[in-house]
């Protein structure tokens, strides 16, 4: 059996759900999904419950994960109306800022230009005071991450360039926003992006059969948008997976639900996908070791993991389904699909993390990610 070796992969975009909604996931189980999928590191979103935006809540969040991480963990704090900026104080031990400035799931929606202003200004200042000014941060601030679809997505760049603070833009997913990236970086603009599995490798044409399990925010585009991010690959900074676990039951599958929350696993998934690619010569295995680990390790200035890697089996074709999925959601969109790029085993600082496909790692042993930073 071949076994290809790769570094331990990072995704910087996952929701791990704890506190608030552990009926879809913890940061056990998402964590053992993580590894699951050969992911090593993973950056966890605010919108839980109470979202992550006020210094108490971020110092909650961060004992709750460090019980429970088998792998590596940094933790976003989020923009609110309520809040404001009240989170700065931890400014330095969270991976960046998320702001939602399009529809999601959770309430961190904000719409009001001023409180933008605030936001980015206040993060600049910030990165001021603890002497951030370049994309290499090993003792600075994370970068400001937005959800910012169509028209929010010029007004988000132009705020980051107004007060010099680095954007990454998250899940991009339309052919209009691809190329107004791939221009605003011609331009010399300090933005960085990037695409889900989800809108790689499914569009539109995937909903009849779909159904709730394909709805998402930003929703799956059109082939021609599916077609523009493959066209601008190189532009494409990161691939993650927007890992947003929801019960069959939330998604109206198992039981009728009202208005079912966008959003669709991702981590256990991503690494298969992207083999398989490799596999139809339309990726190289170094795309996706300068998409999942060179660059979110840049972009974000995480450590090093020594002695940490992954192996692979990319001779066994198998198929995804729902009964290995390891995730509390326990289904996935790619349900049903052939691939290549089954993980069988995971180190981490020179111990086995995962063997055989089950994790051997305990509750605990993952790193959470900052929390020595300086904070100025
Ligand atoms: O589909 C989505 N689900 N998009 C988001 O931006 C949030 C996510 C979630 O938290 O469920
Ligand atoms: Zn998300």
């Amino acid at each position: 059996m071949p076994t290809l070796r790769l570094p331990g992969l990072t995704d910087v975009h996952v929701h791990l759900r704890e506190p608030g909604y552990e009926r879809k996931e913890d940061f056990f189980t998402g964590t053992v999904a993580a590894l699951a999928g050969g992911i090593t590191t993973v950056l966890d979103m605010p919108n839980t419950q109470p979202p992550t935006s006020t210094p108490e809540h971020f110092r909650e969040k961060a004992a709750l994960a460090a019980q429970k991480i088998v792998c590596d963990l940094g933790l976003y704090i989020g923009a609110t109306t309520t809040w404001g900026d009240a989170y700065l104080p931890v400014a330095a031990q969270a991976c960046g800022l998320k702001i939602y400035v399009s529809e999601t799931f959770g309430s961190l929606r904000i719409e009001d230009l001023a409180l933008m202003h605030r936001f980015f200004r206040s993060w600049s200042e910030t990165a001021d005071l603890l002497g951030y000014r370049s994309s290499e941060i090993p003792h600075g601030i994370g970068p400001v991450a937005v959800h910012a679809e169509e028209l929010m997505l010029p007004v988000c760049v132009e705020l980051a360039d107004l007060y010099d603070v680095p954007l990454h833009v998250v899940h991009v997913s339309r052919r209009s926003e691809v190329e107004l990236l791939v221009r605003a970086k011609e331009r010399g603009r300090r933005v960085t992006f990037e695409a889900t599995p989800h809108h790689l490798f499914l569009s539109q044409a995937d909903l009849p059969r779909l159904g709730a399990l394909g709805d998402m925010r930003p929703k799956l585009g059109t082939p021609d948008d599916v077609a523009a991010l493959w066209q601008h690959l190189d532009a494409i900074d990161v691939f993650a997976t927007d890992h947003a676990p929801h019960t069959l039951a939330d998604k109206g599958v198992t039981a009728p639900a009202e208005s079912p929350p966008p959003g669709v696993p991702g981590v256990e998934t991503m690494l298969p996908l992207l083999l398989t690619a490799v596999d139809e010569g339309r990726l190289s295995v170094e795309d996706i070791i300068a998409r999942c680990v060179i660059a979110p390790r840049r972009i974000f200035g995480l450590p090093e993991q020594p002695d940490t890697y992954v192996e692979v089996d990319i001779d066994t074709r198998f198929e995804l389904t729902n009964s290995a999925v390891r995730s509390k959601c326990g289904w996935t969109p790619f349900a049903g699909r052939t691939v290549i790029g089954r993980v069988e085993r995971v180190v981490m600082r020179g111990k086995a993390a995962l063997e055989g496909g089950r994790v051997v790692a305990s509750p605990g042993e993952g790193v959470l990610l900052f929390q020595d930073r300086p904070s100025g």
